[in-house]
């Protein structure tokens, strides 16, 4: 039986086999700082470590499940034995400071240029349909490549991928794995069907449109067991062009079929953000949120998108979500669970650093206690 009249960020938290002292998740945040192998670099390694809070949950940000899969200059990958190292080195760094990581993992799969691609393929998708989103590719953002139709036999090689990624995760020693299925990527261009004009049994109804994501989900779970694979969803995200016809059919389905998983949670991106950026007046559009959600999904819950102090207490005091994640003000606060428990102002993030770059707004910025910028030059949350 939940309680929830007296939560809030603070209180701890049984998330599968593992104890959380507090609610504050460091949702993934892809910085495109990997090396060009796509292993992990140095610099991630101290970016991490920096945020580790005692009991507190980092999801490493998205790692490619298929050098088809990524999209992003930058962005790690897990899809060869050789990645595990890196992993590993997150993984130990964040142990060592007593906090629990999980892996994100994706397929990027019509977001994607051929520059990209092994061989110069063509980009994955569900359905060919215009498309105009963007790559990451030699420091800036390009035109996808225009993509093609996945045949049967190619959904079956990336649940496959799946699977190898989630076992390449086990081995590097991380806590548990997330699978992407959000912001417009391969998992979520199959869900809805703006994206999604299959005749198949992957496309058409809501439960062919969701069966790639239950055939992975299952996959990851076959690797993992009970407790540790968590799934990403953005029922109202327009991101990389995302829409569907009928969002709360489809994700009130999708969240009714991870009742039968055993997940360590289902994370939820609320109607407030749309990819990266606060939408104005999203009251409006509060259907497919947690609050919806929880009424179908009976396991733990994490939300994420435009939170501050205020609304991440409120909605767990609420009972409508168990966990919140902060992810634009986790890049510039590496204290940031202290200083929400406190009520320190917070360091205002620099959004020209997110994607690419060096250390600079990566790893320079200081926790509250030894910071030397004056409190008036910092914002709240
Ligand atoms: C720089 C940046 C990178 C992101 N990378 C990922 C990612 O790898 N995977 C993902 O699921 N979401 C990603 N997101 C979305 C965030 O996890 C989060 O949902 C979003 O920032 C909204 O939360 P916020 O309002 O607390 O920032 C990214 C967002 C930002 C700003």
């Amino acid at each position: 039986m939940r309680n929830t009249s007296t939560q809030d960020l603070f209180s701890p938290l049984t998330l599968g086999p593992y104890s959380l002292s507090h609610r504050v998740v460091m949702p993934p945040l892809t910085r495109l700082r990997a090396q060009t192998d796509g292993s992990a670099s140095d610099m991630m390694v101290t970016h991490y470590e920096q945020r580790t809070s005692k009991g507190g949950l980092i999801i490493i940000e998205a790692a490619a499940v298929s050098d088809k899969g990524s999209g992003y200059q930058g962005m790690p990958g897990i899809y060869d034995d050789r990645h595990i190292l890196g992993f590993k080195r997150i993984a130990d760094a964040i142990h060592a400071k007593g906090g629990i990581v999980f892996a994100q993992i994706i397929h990027t799969g019509r977001t994607n240029h051929i520059d990209l691609q092994p061989n110069g393929e063509s980009p994955l998708a569900p359905s060919v349909v215009p498309y105009h989103g963007h790559a990451f590719l030699n420091g800036e953002f390009v035109p996808v490549s225009p993509s093609r139709e996945m045949t049967i036999a190619d959904i079956q090689d990336v649940v496959e991928q799946f699977r190898s990624a989630a076992a390449r995760a086990l081995a590097a020693g991380v806590d548990g794995i997330e699978i992407h299925s959000a912001n417009g990527y391969l998992l979520d261009q199959f869900l809805q069907d703006g994206s999604n004009k299959r005749t198949d049994a992957y496309g058409g109804s809501v439960e062919n449109r969701a069966r790639f994501l239950l055939e992975v989900t299952k996959a990851a779970v076959s690797v993992w067991g009970p407790g540790r694979v968590g799934v990403r969803i953005g029922p109202s995200g327009t991101f990389n062009e995302m829409s569907d016809s009928n969002p709360l059919a489809l994700f009130g389905y999708v969240a009714e079929q991870m009742n039968a998983f055993d997940l360590a949670y289902l994370h939820v991106i609320e109607p407030r953000v749309a990819g990266d950026v606060t939408k104005q007046n999203a009251e409006n559009d509060e259907v497919v949120a947690s609050k919806y959600l929880r009424t179908i999904y009976r396991g733990t819950l994490l939300a994420a998108g435009g939170f501050d102090r205020e609304s991440a207490n409120e909605i767990i005091s609420k009972g409508d979500a168990d966990l919140v994640a902060f992810g634009r003000y986790f890049t510039s606060n590496p204290d940031l669970p202290e200083r929400l428990k406190q009520g320190y102002p917070l360091t205002a993030y620099e959004r020209s650093a997110f994607w690419g770059g060096t250390e600079r707004f990566y790893t320079d910025f200081q926790a509250y206690a030894t910071q030397s910028v004056p409190d008036s030059m910092l914002t709240t949350a």
